[in-house]
């Protein structure tokens, strides 16, 4: 059944440049957004920039530009990264664009006239570079416990979110709701115990500075940068009237675990707060480590994606970090495993069984694929029931976010695949009289399964499943197939011209 698909990325702090740690989130988001169109679902898939508050203000500053001009030059490295990495998202939202600001004052000003919205007066321990408050207890020798770099004290005149009023909603309907709509349980739970604790009222505005969406009943104030930041999900929408809003929330955020509480906390208050539904999902991912540490600027450690996109191509890249890393939890990179994942599964896995298979039918069936029904026997029906079952496993993985799980099984089918073939070994058989049959029914299910593989990796490797799809022949384009139609045992047309074409992964020396 068709259903509507809307998953967003965080939007991203511009003055960076992007490395590899936000390329994981946006990677994954493109992925979902792809496998939900081939599902045949209504997708909507929606990234951008985080614009406001003090950090853009000072990186703006320390170039002696005014902000603005400032983003302007910044935005498009961070388009380009989303071109090279094939980043098929469908709206790109600035929170500088009026088509954001404006959402944003009336959404408060709805929660102003309805009495959530106070002024107050605020003293806090501020780090600038996560734009967030901390509690002494939770400094780390007195510094910011995520940067380690000194916080600053603020007392300040500010509105404040009655953020207190919502914490019996959140544990006892939110938290609770099923399908679940914090995952994965180890985060919920985390998110539980601290809203268990009790919560706080939270400083929504700021006066220090005027970098930010002006409050609309106090323009003495600016919204603090996060509280205009979530809506990002909604406005890009175009809440509140928008049919795009009405028909795609609430949708998926996806979010790395340091953004977390923002995300599972304040944000579906915030919209219960407002009559608005909560996310559907909130799904938080863990962190990209170097060396089993943070990346660091000051150690170096900070991998940039284009170091890896020109030896390894853009489908290594995008396989790699979903293989490599099970969602949710932190995970190592390292060239080596790079390295390693590529020759074994890319490069030696689905790169040499596509030749391997095209040669054969070349060699043997005239460069057509061959009909399969006179000679197809317990091989193939045992092949095809292990793919089969690997199918269920990849569906249900990525219906659950676990594209590890889902690229396992993908690798099973390929390994599985390539027992077959040294097991039933068409090119020994080819050499015997009268086996003309037998070697074609070997050679359809082989072609078949690289024809599932194509259809099954199209949304991790874009262009190598499209290579794939086009070596075999077939004449609907891969972009019209859905599942899971797509995938039944059979689809591959008897009589297509294979086209056998370059390697689709040289393999690389480490
Ligand atoms: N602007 C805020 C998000 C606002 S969303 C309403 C922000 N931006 S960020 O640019 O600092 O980070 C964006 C995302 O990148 C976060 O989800 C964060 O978890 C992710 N990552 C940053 N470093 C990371 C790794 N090393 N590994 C994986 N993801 C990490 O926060």
């Amino acid at each position: 059944m068709s259903e509507r698909f809307y998953v967003t990325t965080p939007i991203y702090y511009p003055n960076d440049v992007p490395h590899i740690g936000h390329a994981y989130t946006t990677v994954a988001a493109d992925v979902a957004a792809r496998y939900h169109r081939l599902k045949g679902d209504e997708v909507w898939f929606l990234t951008g920039t985080d614009e406001h508050g003090q950090k853009m203000l000072e990186a703006a500053e320390a170039r002696g530009q005014g902000p603005q001009e400032y983003l302007d030059a910044m935005v498009p490295n961070w388009k380009a990264l989303w071109d090279r990495l094939d980043i098929s998202y469908d709206d790109f939202i600035r929170t500088t664009e009026q088509r954001h600001k404006t959402p944003v004052q009336a959404f408060w000003q709805r929660l102003y006239d309805s009495g959530d919205v106070y002024l107050g007066s605020y003293e806090g321990l501020y780090c600038v570079s996560c734009e967030d408050f901390y509690r002494e207890s939770e400094l780390r020798e007195g510094n910011c416990p995520v940067h380690g770099r000194p916080v600053e004290r603020v007392t300040e005149e500010n509105y404040f979110f009655r953020l207190s009023k919502y914490a019996g909603w959140l544990l006892n309907d939110y938290y609770e709701r099923k399908p679940v709509s914090v995952q994965p349980g180890n985060r919920l739970n985390e998110v539980r115990s601290f809203v268990d604790q009790g919560l706080q009222d939270i400083s929504i505005s700021r006066t220090s500075f005027t970098w930010g969406v002006p409050i609309p009943w106090d323009t003495n104030h600016v919204f603090y940068v996060w509280i205009d930041a979530l809506l990002n999900y909604i406005t890009a929408l175009g809440f509140p009237d928008g049919e795009r809003f009405g028909r795609f929330w609430p949708g998926v955020n996806l979010v790395g675990k340091d953004i977390l509480r923002f995300h599972a906390v304040t944000w579906p208050a915030m919209l219960h707060a407002a009559g608005i539904d909560p996310p559907q999902l909130v799904f938080a991912h863990g962190h990209l480590l170097v060396g089993g540490e943070k990346m660091s600027k000051t150690k170096l450690t900070g991998i940039h994606p284009d170091q890896l996109l020109e030896t390894f191509g853009v489908d290594a890249y995008r396989y790699y970090f979903l293989r490599e890393v099970a969602f949710g939890q932190d995970g190592n990179f390292s060239w080596e495993s790079l390295v390693a994942r590529y020759n074994a599964e890319l490069a030696n896995g689905i790169g040499n069984l596509l030749s391997r298979v095209t040669a054969l039918i070349d060699a043997n069936c005239g460069g057509e694929v061959p009909d399969p029904s006179a000679a197809t026997g317990d091989a193939e029906r045992a092949l095809r029931l292990v793919v089969e079952r690997q199918i269920e496993l990849y569906e249900d993985a990525l219906d659950a976010f676990a594209f590890h799980t889902g690229l396992e099984a993908v690798d099973a089918i390929v390994r599985e695949v390539n027992g077959y073939l040294v097991e039933t070994a068409p090119w020994k058989l080819a050499k015997q009289e009268g086996t003309e049959e037998r070697v074609g029914a070997i050679l359809y299910a082989s072609a078949e399964v690289l024809r599932l593989l194509a259809v099954l990796l199209s949304p991790v490797i874009p262009q190598a499943a499209g290579k794939i799809w086009a070596s075999l022949g077939i004449n609907t384009p891969l972009s019209e197939q859905r599942l899971p139609a797509a995938v039944r045992w059979g689809g591959l047309p008897v009589g297509a011209r294979i086209a056998r074409g370059e390697s689709l992964f040289p393999r690389i020396e480490g």
